[in-house]
């Protein structure tokens, strides 16, 4: 909202009360330039080594994203995943990267699309029961030769609760809230 906003129930301003406002405006305008900047999206996430999802095209999506069909989290791959495929680095991955992703640290894929701690989301109840295609909550990422830097589908509270309206699904808060 801006501060000069026309707002018609107020009284013809004195010049005095002109001036408070004027004096709020200077000192909350630095504070709101910072709040956007806190609040602006975050720089696009950088992945650990390149991936293309398209090459990959001919393999079932569980069959690198292990629990989406049987639990809350679809997880991403670890390199026993690829190993069957690749028994050494593939394309574009040097030997020395690969012999670290082997080790305990993993790939360290960077997960994009987020629900915050206090939502309670479960692709196996979305995927296993309610039968639903992964694009309807990820657009293309299953199709990209890159991987997306930021969700390519804000997943908001907006966009639930369309969906499980359009459904006839539960909108009770407790049922995605703990
Ligand atoms: C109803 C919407 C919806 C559907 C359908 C859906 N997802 Fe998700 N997905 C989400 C949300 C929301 C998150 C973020 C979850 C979180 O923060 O725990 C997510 C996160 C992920 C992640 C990040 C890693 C993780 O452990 O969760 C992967 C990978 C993923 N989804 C893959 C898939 C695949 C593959 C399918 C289809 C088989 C699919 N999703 C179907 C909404 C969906
Ligand atoms: C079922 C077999 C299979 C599995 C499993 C598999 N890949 Fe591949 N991958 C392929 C094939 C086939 C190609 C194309 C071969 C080529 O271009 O030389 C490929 C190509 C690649 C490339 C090169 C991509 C490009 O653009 O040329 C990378 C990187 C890669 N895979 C990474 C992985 C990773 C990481 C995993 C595990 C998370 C994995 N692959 C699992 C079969 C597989
Ligand atoms: C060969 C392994 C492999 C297969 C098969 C695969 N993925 Fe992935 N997926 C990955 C890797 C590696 C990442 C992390 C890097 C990236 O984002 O590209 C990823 C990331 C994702 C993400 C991003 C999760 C997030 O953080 O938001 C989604 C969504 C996803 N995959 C969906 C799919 C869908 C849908 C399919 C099936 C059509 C699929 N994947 C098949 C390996 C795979
Ligand atoms: C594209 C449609 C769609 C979207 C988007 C969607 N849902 Fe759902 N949701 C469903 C369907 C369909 C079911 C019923 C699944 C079943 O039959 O068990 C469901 C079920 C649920 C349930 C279980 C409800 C119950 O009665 O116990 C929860 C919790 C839930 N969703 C949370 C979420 C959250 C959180 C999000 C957003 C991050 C979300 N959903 C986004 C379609 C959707
Ligand atoms: C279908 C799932 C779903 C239902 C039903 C739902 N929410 Fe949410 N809600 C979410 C998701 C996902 C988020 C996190 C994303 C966002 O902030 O939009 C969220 C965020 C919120 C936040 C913001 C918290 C923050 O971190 O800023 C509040 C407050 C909230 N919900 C209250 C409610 C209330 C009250 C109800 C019941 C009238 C409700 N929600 C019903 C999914 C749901």
């Amino acid at each position: 909202m801006s501060p000069d906003a026309p707002d018609t129930e107020r009284p013809p301003a004195s010049p005095r009360t002109t001036r408070r406002q004027w004096w709020i405006f200077a000192a909350l305008t630095p504070a709101v330039a910072v709040g956007w900047l806190l609040v602006m999206p975050s720089a696009p996430v950088a992945q650990p080594a390149v991936f293309n999802h398209a090459r990959h095209s001919a393999l079932a999506c569980v069959a690198c994203h292990r629990g989406v069909e049987s639990r809350a989290r679809a997880t991403l791959p670890v390199v026993s995943d690829c190993a069957k495929c690749h028994a050494t680095a593939p394309p574009g991955i040097s030997e020395d990267q690969w012999k670290s992703f082997s080790g305990p640290q993993g790939f360290g894929w960077v997960q994009v699309t987020h629900v915050p701690d206090h939502v309670n989301f479960s692709h196996r109840r979305h995927v296993a029961s309610g039968r639903l295609a992964c694009v309807s909550c990820h657009a293309d990422v299953g199709q990209r030769t890159t991987p997306p830097g930021t969700a390519p589908i804000r997943v908001d509270m907006k966009a639930c609760l369309s969906c499980h309206r359009q459904e006839g699904i539960t909108e009770d808060c407790a049922a995605c809230h703990r």
